[in-house]
């Protein structure tokens, strides 16, 4: 087994198909709350992977989960954050339809950055070959559903996009703010009710705005 990452709160290990990702104790906290915490999150995150395969969302599918360790699909491909730049218009346009797909169905990611989108493979029966022949096509996978959650609210939503919005200001500044204004128009186009969630992202970024002054 091979470690392929060590986040803040977990530590990702890849085997030959599949990826383990372990939630660390921190030390900071009461150890049985610690415990607690790190078991309900891996729940959580198994939950929302689950609902995705059901929804045949691009997510990593569950292979297995045990107390603080959550087994799933390992998606080869390239980082969206190390080709984003150059491929923005079409990326973004992606990203703004698979976000509007997950809010249609009041899953909350939670932590929208190009570093938790792999741009993988999909496979796709081929209608006009009748050997069950597969087609492959390129198709962003959000993975990393650790701060997901489920809510119809439109501010959860609204914060959602906001978290996208600093993202790539902070990431992808060359092609800030086109790329986010092409993620949105097609947010909109996919999801009937954008415009409430819009109305809300302007309260979002006026408040965002008056805290640091
Ligand atoms: N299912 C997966 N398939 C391929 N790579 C993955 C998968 N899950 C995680 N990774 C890799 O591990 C990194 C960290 O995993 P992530 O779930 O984002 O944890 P963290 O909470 O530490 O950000 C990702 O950025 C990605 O490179
Ligand atoms: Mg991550």
């Amino acid at each position: 087994m091979k470690q392929i990452a060590q986040g803040a709160e977990a530590v990702l290990y890849q085997t030959k198909n599949s990826i383990i990702k372990d939630r660390l104790p921190k030390t900071y906290r009461h150890p049985h709350i610690d415990s607690q915490l790190r078991k309900f999150r891996t729940k959580r995150e198994a939950k929302v992977i689950q609902k995705l395969k059901q929804l045949n969302f691009p997510a990593p599918n569950l292979i297995k989960v045990e107390n603080q360790i959550i087994e799933m699909q390992h998606i080869p491909g390239k980082k969206v954050r190390d080709i984003f730049n150059k491929n923005y218009k079409k990326l973004a346009a992606e990203i703004g339809k698979k976000l509007a797909i997950l809010h249609q169905n009041h899953i909350i990611h939670g932590d929208l950055t190009t570093s938790n989108m792999i741009l993988g493979n999909r496979k796709f029966p081929s209608s006009e070959n009748q050997d069950d022949f597969l087609l492959f096509n390129k198709e962003i996978y959000f993975i990393d559903f650790g701060l997901s959650f489920f809510s119809e609210r439109n501010e959860d939503k609204a914060v959602d996009l906001h978290l996208l919005e600093r993202a790539m200001e902070s990431k992808h500044f060359q092609v800030y703010p086109d790329c986010f204004k092409l993620a949105l128009k097609s947010y909109q186009k996919h999801y009937p009710d954008a415009k409430q969630v819009l109305n809300r992202l302007e309260t979002v970024k006026s408040r965002g705005r008056n805290k640091n002054k």
